[in-house]
């Protein structure tokens, strides 16, 4: 029964505006014509909205914004990522979860989504804002073979897949921030945390963790946010399907993961100077040394911020933060 569920779904789903009939179902997967209305009444009553005309069949009008295991597989096209999905309602932090599974042998590509952390961790210690039923919280697993010196590359490769998603499917000029924030109108609407168990010359796995602000409302936002934050609603005014869009952030994942594990870094290192926003720009930076200001000239093979300081020194950042100046 669940196995037809996600059978007749998928078949409404890919056939869009136009009606598929009973009978094509019932023919299709050999089921009878009671079943697939058992199957019908049950979607409607988990919030999706089908239509039924007589002679014409079944319609899938609207998908519930759920984050579950069956919305985000409607139509995914990936070989790799989120061929595993673990979709929890609630959950300290996905990341921890994530890195919990892949010390028990999670395979590639396993993704792990929550509707709500309790524990949601940020960059450099900071807490992680993970509100109910409107963001995504995801983390993807990976298994590189590179040296854990290349894991700062993943990271940068994730934001290139985060920016490509948002500009693909909604044409939001989203930007990326040293190291990986990715930004629109000048806000943050999406934070990245790679977090990697390693042995000193080889990773055992990497937790790509991703925070999207997806349909929150410019006024639910804590009022030391507001000024930079934002979500994909607030910058496109209509609510959006989370589920697509995590879909699409996998396979935006996958090409820009196979580019670095198939030697094409540079490609990866391209696309990320394509869709920053910090190149060129007059930066802040902290320093071993203290704060500095200088010119963000471009990143390197590891993935380090290149900035001139004046009078030919030149600092290289390898983490922290860059603020505009
Ligand atoms: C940042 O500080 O910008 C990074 C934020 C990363 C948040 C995401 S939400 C899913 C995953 N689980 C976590 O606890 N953090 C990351």
């Amino acid at each position: 029964m669940a196995h037809h569920t996600e059978q007749i779904l998928s078949l409404l789903y890919k056939k869009k505006e136009a009606y598929t009939s009973g009978q094509e179902i019932a023919d299709g997967l050999g089921v009878t014509r009671a079943a697939i209305w058992k199957v019908i009444e049950a979607l409607r009553a988990d919030g999706y909205e089908v239509e039924s005309a007589a002679a014409k069949g079944y319609r899938l009008v609207s998908i519930p914004d759920l984050l579950g295991e069956r919305e985000i597989r409607l139509g995914l096209d990936t070989k790799t990522m989120g061929k595993v999905i673990h979709s929890l309602a609630e959950v300290d932090s996905t990341n921890s979860y994530a890195s919990r599974l892949a010390s028990d042998g999670a395979p590639e590509g396993t993704v792990v989504v929550s509707d709500r952390q309790t524990a949601g961790r940020g960059r450099l210690g900071r807490k992680w804002a993970s509100p109910p039923g409107v963001n995504i919280y995801m983390s993807v697993i990976l298994r590189p073979e590179i040296p854990p010196s290349e894991a700062p590359m993943l990271t940068l490769a994730a934001s290139v897949a985060v920016a490509q998603a948002l500009r693909g499917l909604y044409g939001l000029q989203a930007e990326i921030k040293w190291p990986n924030d990715v930004l629109m109108d000048g806000r943050k609407a999406v934070g990245i945390l790679t977090e990697m168990s390693a042995e000193p010359d080889r990773v055992r796995h990497i937790v790509l963790g991703v925070g999207i602000d997806v349909n929150m409302t410019r006024e639910s936002f804590p009022k030391e946010l507001k000024n930079i934050a934002t979500s994909v609603m607030a910058e496109l005014g209509k609510k959006v399907d989370r589920a697509e869009l995590v879909r699409r952030f996998l396979l935006e994942l996958e090409k820009t993961y196979a580019m670095l594990t198939g030697g094409k870094k540079e490609a990866v290192l391209n696309a990320w100077r394509g869709l920053s926003c910090t190149l060129g720009r007059k930066v802040r930076v902290v320093t071993p040394r203290g704060e500095a200001t200088g010119l963000a000239r471009d990143i390197d093979e590891s993935g380090a911020l290149i900035v001139e300081l004046g009078g030919g020194r030149v600092e290289k950042v390898t983490s922290g933060d860059v603020g505009f100046v």
